[in-house]
């Protein structure tokens, strides 16, 4: 475990080119939403793009503030709750609006980081002016900081490095403004991963432990500044990538029980950082477990589930799926299959969650992709980590709580 704490993982965004690219030969038709993917067809690029990892600078544990409050918060009406609307693209990035000054900005949801970033005024590189990009003397609030700001992701074939520096402003999202944000403006980013990003920068919803500059997260100033009741949030995730406007749901401070089936199972961290925790057992076939009391953190802003290359290769040899299927760091099987696959189960505070097949095995218009994958395909695993990304996310309603350091779980509704 030891490793994790200077070795982080980060946003691990996954941009199917093969799906997008085959969606798209089709979508023409149904006129799918879609922003800076119109002409990609080079599907190697982006499925090159699989898993990012960052590498925390400088962390030091740090939890939300004495303010907390102990009050139990009983979520009343969904209409209470600001609530941020995300958008889908092709089930595999989940973003939403912010404004940080006056500039609006689309930023990527991640569980697995707590930084806020957005690209620069100051950044001329063409990937750059594919973005909106914050303008600080357009800003009446910014208030300089000026602290360098890197931040480092290790894809499975190049290191990748954003770099920038800090700067303060009003941060407004879901409504709700937010005081000073100190937030990162990035001067230098890598294209081959941002080139086709529909999304500006990242909204970080990790902990203060894991955030580079130890900058406040929005999420804690939100709650200190008395924006929201608590210090947590929940996460729906919808799956009908023909819907991207209906993209799921960003609670924030609360959570709302007609959003979810039954009652929450609440799970405390196995580690604060991540939204981390112990899995009972994660099984395809009963009786046949691919681990038993794994550590798996909840990460939104990775598409797929990341598993250990040897849980991969047991994984596909169970599907039928051999090398041949392989297309950049992903897998393709026969969508006749996906019927007779069997039900992945979830052992999570000892309430069983299934993932059927339908839901990890990804379709786009035909072309099925197994939801999982590994970061490498040889031994440096993260250590043994299972990452749930969006295709565990689907099903389920999750609310994340820093005071409690716990996540609470149930099926959506
Ligand atoms: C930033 O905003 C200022 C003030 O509106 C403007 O003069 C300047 O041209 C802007 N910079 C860029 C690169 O757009
Ligand atoms: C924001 O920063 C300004 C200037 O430093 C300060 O006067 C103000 O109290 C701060 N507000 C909050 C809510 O932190
Ligand atoms: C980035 O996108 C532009 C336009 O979509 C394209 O011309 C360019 O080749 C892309 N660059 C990379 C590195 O993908
Ligand atoms: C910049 O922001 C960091 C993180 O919030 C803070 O620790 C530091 O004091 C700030 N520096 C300045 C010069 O405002
Ligand atoms: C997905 O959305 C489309 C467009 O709104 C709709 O026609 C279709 O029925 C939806 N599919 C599912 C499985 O809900």
């Amino acid at each position: 475990m030891q490793p994790l704490k200077k070795v982080g993982l980060g946003i691990t965004f996954l941009l199917l080119a093969l799906l997008v690219g085959s969606a798209e030969a089709k979508s023409s038709r149904r006129k799918i939403h879609r922003v800076g993917l119109q002409r990609d067809t080079d599907q190697r690029k982006i499925l090159r793009n699989l898993g990012h990892q960052y590498k925390v600078i400088r962390s030091k544990p740090r939890l939300a503030t004495a303010q907390a409050e102990t009050t139990m918060f009983t979520a009343s009406s969904s209409s209470s709750i600001p609530t941020e609307t995300l958008t889908n693209s092709y089930n595999t990035e989940y973003y939403g609006q912010v404004t940080i000054g006056s500039q609006q900005f689309q930023v990527l949801f991640d569980t697995a980081s707590a930084n806020l970033w957005v690209p620069s005024v100051k950044c001329n590189q063409k990937v750059c002016l594919q973005h909106n990009r914050y303008n600080s003397s357009r800003s009446k609030t910014y208030a300089a900081n000026g602290s360098a700001f890197q931040i480092e992701y290790a894809t499975r074939e190049e290191a990748v490095i954003l770099e920038g520096f800090l700067s303060t402003d009003r941060l407004k999202i879901a409504g709700l403004t937010v005081k000073n944000q100190t937030f990162a403006e990035i001067t230098s980013m890598p294209e081959s991963v941002f080139n086709r990003s529909n999304f500006d920068g990242i909204f970080g919803l990790g902990f203060r432990s894991i955030s580079i500059g130890d900058v406040n997260p929005p999420l804690l100033n939100l709650f200190e500044q008395g924006l929201i009741e608590a210090p947590l949030f929940s996460l729906i995730l919808n799956r009908n990538a023909s819907e991207p406007s209906n993209g799921g749901q960003l609670l924030l401070g609360g959570s709302d029980p007609t959003l979810y089936s039954g009652c929450l199972t609440y799970v405390p961290l196995s580690q604060v950082g991540y939204w981390q925790i112990t899995v009972g057992s994660i099984s395809l076939d009963t009786g046949s477990d691919l681990c038993s009391n794994c550590e798996a953190i909840i990460d939104a802003g990775t598409s797929l589930i990341v598993v250990p290359s040897a849980t991969l290769a047991a994984i596909n040899l169970r599907f039928g799926i051999t090398a041949a299927d392989k297309r950049d760091g992903v897998y393709t099987i026969s969508c006749d299959k996906v019927s007779s696959l069997p039900v992945l189960t979830f052992n999570i505070g000892r309430r069983d969650f299934t993932l059927p097949a339908s839901s990890y095995i990804l379709n786009y218009d035909g072309t099925c992709v197994s939801g999982f994958t590994s970061l490498s395909d040889g031994g440096n695993d993260l250590t043994g980590l299972w990452v749930l990304g969006d295709v565990f996310l689907g099903p389920l309603y999750i609310e994340f709580d820093m005071e409690y350091k716990r996540i609470a779980i149930a099926p959506k509704l």
